[in-house]
């Protein structure tokens, strides 16, 4: 874990760093993401390439516009026509500290740079295309952005079961299943392969969601870098199915998640992120 958290934090810190006029934005973007933030998405990338035999040096930039991706997610989730949130990642949101529009266009530029990033891999072209088809998939309207506005059109009403499941699966399923995707295609992977990559990352980002849900009630807000208590007029799963019944869905999701895995050789360290997110604080 450290191993990939490493490389991935030193890929990061390289990334924007030009002498440019418009330093502003390139402050404004670096703040966000390097503020931390447990690097899931990018730590999928490489462990599914290293899993199916890809060497993951070269899925780096594909880890990295994952976390691109997520954070522009994560600025414009905070802004102040979306959850209005103040802290994010143990530090003030964005748009606390550089405005609302500058917070805007460091989300805009985080989303275009991860697909620059994707082409810049060197890979073989047609394992790239297959990453842009997938990460575009994933995080725009018919994946995460399109869960966004689910997620606030719902504000004003109360959902049914089967809406709130819509709505996870794409503001946070979807980008966790482009990134255990994105592994598979960087290590040139069976479709086989991807599909189990893809079921994993659907039971995992499942039970992701419902433990941010749990964490929003009973989670500590310096352990969690972001404020808690936030989410008692939204549809969560906690309000669905309250507390106790939602840690049992955690475990539950899990294990198929794991049980997803059974197609590869020594899937361990994928086993043990999906263990260590059960009962996650943070
Ligand atoms: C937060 O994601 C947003 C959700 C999808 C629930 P993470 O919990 O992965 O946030 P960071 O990257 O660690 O800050
Ligand atoms: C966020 O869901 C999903 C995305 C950012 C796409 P939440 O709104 O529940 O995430 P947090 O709790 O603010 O991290
Ligand atoms: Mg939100
Ligand atoms: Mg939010
Ligand atoms: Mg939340």
């Amino acid at each position: 874990m450290q191993k990939y958290l490493d490389r991935i934090e030193s890929y990061l810190q390289d990334c924007f760093t030009e002498e440019q006029p418009q330093k502003i934005l390139f402050e404004s973007m670096r703040y966000s993401l390097l503020a931390g933030g447990k690097r899931l998405r990018p730590i999928f990338v490489l462990a599914f390439c290293d899993l199916c035999g890809g060497d993951s040096e070269y899925a780096l930039p594909f880890a990295a516009a994952m976390e691109m991706v997520h954070t522009y997610s994560l600025i414009h989730d905070d802004l102040p026509c979306m959850d209005n949130d103040d802290y994010r990642r143990g530090k003030p949101t964005n748009h606390k500290v550089y405005g609302e529009a500058t917070a805007c266009l460091a989300g805009d530029a985080l989303l275009t740079a991860a697909f620059g990033q994707l082409a810049s891999a060197h890979l073989p072209a047609e394992r790239v295309t297959e990453a842009v088809r997938v990460l575009s998939l994933c995080a725009g309207e018919l994946g995460m952005v399109g869960g966004q506005i689910l997620d606030m059109e719902a504000e004003r009403r109360l959902c049914t079961a089967q809406e709130v499941y819509d709505i996870q699966s794409r503001k946070t399923g979807a980008l966790i299943a482009a990134a255990c995707q994105l592994g598979v295609i960087a290590a040139g992977g069976s479709k086989e392969q991807q599909a189990a990559a893809a079921e994993y990352a659907e039971h995992l980002g499942l039970a992701f969601q419902i433990r941010d849900d749990i964490l929003d009630v009973i989670g500590d807000q310096d352990k969690l870098g972001k404020a808690t208590g936030v989410d008692e007029h939204k549809n969560t799963f906690v309000r669905l199915y309250g507390v106790e019944q939602c840690k049992k869905m955690v475990a539950d999701e899990t294990k198929k998640a794991i049980d997803a895995l059974a197609c590869f050789d020594r899937p361990d360290f994928l086993i043990s992120i999906a263990n260590k997110l059960i009962d996650r604080e943070n």
